[in-house]
């Protein structure tokens, strides 16, 4: 149902806009030559059947010009509304007037001058048809590229031996070079830093590069080619012209990708955190056309003298205010701003595109570009009502939330009995406290171990709503509260992790409850198509592991082999090694030791953990295909992955796949 009300809005957005055919602008043609009956060019005097001097002139000109073919003359009828028996008794009225060369009857025109101004007519019409078949062609790319995504994503449950069957050199060296790979460096999830932090930024991945470098081509040419200038437009205000136009096509693009309800989502199965990359690469790219648009458009009206006069008219004033709104939001949406304060970032956001949507709409309100801005305010209103109906069917809830540990909150929420979570899924949590009720942030979801029909979510303490829940927390004894919640989700898709033979999942910190969940979910559903499971996680000391305890005793005695690392463990003997070492603290409460006698099925091991070797050892001890999931720290994460990269250049004999859970934006 959502997906086809997308469709529709994207849809209507381009079957509103028409093309222009050379016969519909026969009677623009004669009108502007009959000069003496309209002034300003417009169609309404021919349309007056009581100044038949008009109507008979337009009738005599595309009788003479046009040969009285009715694909000229339907046209002109159908603007003016206008009955053909009207229009027949016109012309013949007007044959029998026109001899007696009366100054106020009607006149004949030279089919010369008619054709010229036809052809004239004809290559304005032109240059905006192109506009819209290159513009359906910017939208078809991503089409295309979604279709391609979409294949991939669902014959991994389609067909997923025949997946696993994609391991050879070549396909390999497919994925080792375009689909896994960073576009330069190691770094992916990590944003690679220059000019001490001020220029940061994610690095995408290799094919996210291409496309993106594919469509910035296409709208390179597009801007240039099939430019059609005629005497009223020159190139310039042809250009300008054509890039206006291009924009306008992709707004509706732009404001999709960066919903959280984005049917591309679905089908794709495409992590938030690729649409939002896709956003921000399409945005800049498009501010590049408003540009060429402006800049263009400058240089035809200055050459025309008509420069002052048009921009103190409020079409051109509403352009200025879109171009600067669309320059701040492109300059404010780097990743130091949107990493310093999101919340500002977001409120800034969410102003700038009004000034932009509302600004570009009133300015190309009488133009079918108008259309355009229609789709986009269609489509973001549309997201805005699919995340009020998630969060109204979810319901106010109470939450339990407690501070562990000093450094992470859990979070206990009963959901819906439909309300059906699944692994990797994340939702909103909207923390109903006076200080930041309006804000949402994500979190990765596990179905409770302990009571059926709730959530719990696991949350780090960082700087800004977090750190005042923290804050609160730490002052009531017992470090609980119930606070109400409202909760939006559940986002994102499945990935086809359990159709592996063998399940290796990589976790720092708060990165576990999704992979967790994962193994839990296995686990669950007694699915043996998975026949090994390992749980690598890594935590900064022993007590850390008391927020997750509950869901690790579930493990005992399942498939899952859960291998704990402590970075920072108190003063233990014989550190260097990273074997199952034995807890002896002597300055610490017994909690430590307690945890440990407890989950004496896991392997603790002390130290950093080396994710390139867990990669090459998991890949080299596995029997059949072997599939990573990672969450954690960002290093982690992009070690694994370049392991990974490197194995499949190494090791053809089985499928190796990657599932990041991380993500960030
Ligand atoms: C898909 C997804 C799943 C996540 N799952 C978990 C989880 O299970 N446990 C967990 O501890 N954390 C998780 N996070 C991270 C979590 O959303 C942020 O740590 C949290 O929003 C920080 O809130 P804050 O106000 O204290 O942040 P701040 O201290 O103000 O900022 C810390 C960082 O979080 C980012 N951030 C802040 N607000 C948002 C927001 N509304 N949306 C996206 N990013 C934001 C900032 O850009 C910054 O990089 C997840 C993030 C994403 C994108
Ligand atoms: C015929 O044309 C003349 C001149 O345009 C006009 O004055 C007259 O009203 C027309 N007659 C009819 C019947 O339309
Ligand atoms: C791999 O699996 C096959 C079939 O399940 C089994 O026969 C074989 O012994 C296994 N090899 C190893 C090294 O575990």
């Amino acid at each position: 149902m959502q997906i086809l009300l997308c469709f529709t809005i994207l849809l209507s957005s381009t079957a509103a806009i028409s093309v222009t055919h050379k016969s519909d602008l026969a009677y623009a043609a004669c009108g502007s030559v009959l000069k003496k009956f309209s002034s300003d060019g417009s169609v309404q005097p021919f349309c007056d059947l009581s100044n038949q001097p008009a109507v008979g002139s337009m009738a005599l000109c595309l009788g003479n010009s046009f040969g009285n073919q009715n694909e000229y003359i339907q046209p002109y009828l159908q603007a003016c509304g206008m009955d053909e028996n009207d229009f027949i008794e016109s012309y013949e009225n007007a044959t029998r007037y026109v001899d007696r060369k009366d100054s106020n009857g009607p006149v004949s025109v030279s089919a010369d001058k008619v054709a010229t101004a036809w052809e004239d007519l004809y290559q304005a019409g032109l240059n905006d048809n192109y506009s819209i078949w290159f513009g359906t062609a910017l939208l078809s790319y991503w089409l295309v590229v979604m279709l391609i995504g979409s294949l991939n994503y669902w014959s991994h449950f389609l067909f997923p031996s025949f997946v696993k069957s994609l391991h050879g050199p070549m396909s390999n060296w497919i994925r080792r070079f375009f689909i896994l790979s960073p576009t330069f460096g190691h770094s992916h999830a990590s944003s690679s830093k220059v000019h001490f932090k001020v220029i940061q930024a994610f690095t995408p991945l290799r094919f996210e590069s291409i496309v993106i470098i594919g469509w910035f081509i296409l709208c390179a040419i597009f801007c240039g080619t099939n430019i059609h200038p005629s005497s009223e437009l020159n190139a310039a205000a042809s250009v300008g012209n054509r890039s206006g136009q291009l924009a306008s096509f992709a707004v509706p693009l732009l404001v999709l990708f960066a919903g959280r309800n984005n049917f591309l989502q679905w089908i794709t199965g495409w992590p938030f955190a690729r649409f939002l990359l896709f956003h921000r690469w399409v945005a800049r790219i498009v501010f590049g056309l408003l540009l060429v648009h402006a800049g263009s458009k400058t240089i035809a009206l200055k050459s025309f003298g008509a420069y002052p006069s048009f921009l103190s008219q409020g079409f051109m004033v509403a352009a200025v205010i879109a171009t600067v709104a669309a320059g701040l939001l492109i300059g404010h949406s780097v990743q130091i701003f949107r990493h310093s304060n999101y919340e500002l970032f977001l409120i800034v956001h969410y102003i700038l595109v009004v000034f932009f949507i509302v600004g570009s709409w009133v300015h190309t309100n009488d133009a079918d570009q108008a259309y355009a801005y229609y789709a986009a305010t269609a489509v973001w209103v549309f997201d805005k009502i699919v995340r009020i109906w998630r969060v109204s069917l979810y319901g106010v809830k109470k939450a339990k939330v407690e501070l562990i540990s000093n450094e992470v909150l859990k979070v206990t929420v009963a959901r819906p009995k439909w309300w059906k979570p699944f692994p990797g899924a994340f939702a909103y949590i909207y923390f109903l406290k006076s200080t930041f009720f309006w804000q949402s942030h994500p979190f990765t979801m596990v179905d409770s171990v302990t009571d059926v029909n709730t959530l719990t979510f696991y949350i780090k303490v960082k700087g800004g709503m977090t750190h005042g829940l923290y804050k609160e927390l730490s002052n009531v004894p017992g470090k609980t509260l119930q606070i109400n919640v409202l909760v939006e989700g559940p986002y994102s898709q499945p990935h086809s992790g359990r159709k592996f033979d063998t399940l290796v999942l990589l976790a720092t910190g708060t990165g576990i409850p999704g992979l967790y969940y994962a193994a839990l979910d296995l686990i669950r559903r007694h699915d043996h198509s998975t026949k090994k499971i390992k749980l690598y996680w890594t935590i900064r000391d022993i007590k850390s592991i008391a927020w997750f305890q509950d869901e690790l005793l579930k493990l005992r005695g399942s498939i899952v082999q859960p291998i704990i690392y402590v970075t920072c463990p108190p003063n233990v003997e014989s550190s260097q090694n990273s074997e199952k070492f034995k807890f002896s603290f002597s300055d610490d409460s017994g909690s430590g030791e307690q945890i440990s006698e407890v989950l004496d099925f896991v392997e603790f091991r002390y130290g950093r953990p080396s994710a390139t070797e867990i990669v090459c050892h998991e890949v080299q001890e596995s029997n059949g295909s072997i599939a990573f999931i990672t969450c954690g720290t960002p290093h982690l994460v992009d070690d694994a992955r370049l392991a990974i990269v490197q194995s499949l250049a190494k090791d053809t004999t089985k499928r190796i796949e990657l599932f990041e859970d991380f993500q960030e934006w």
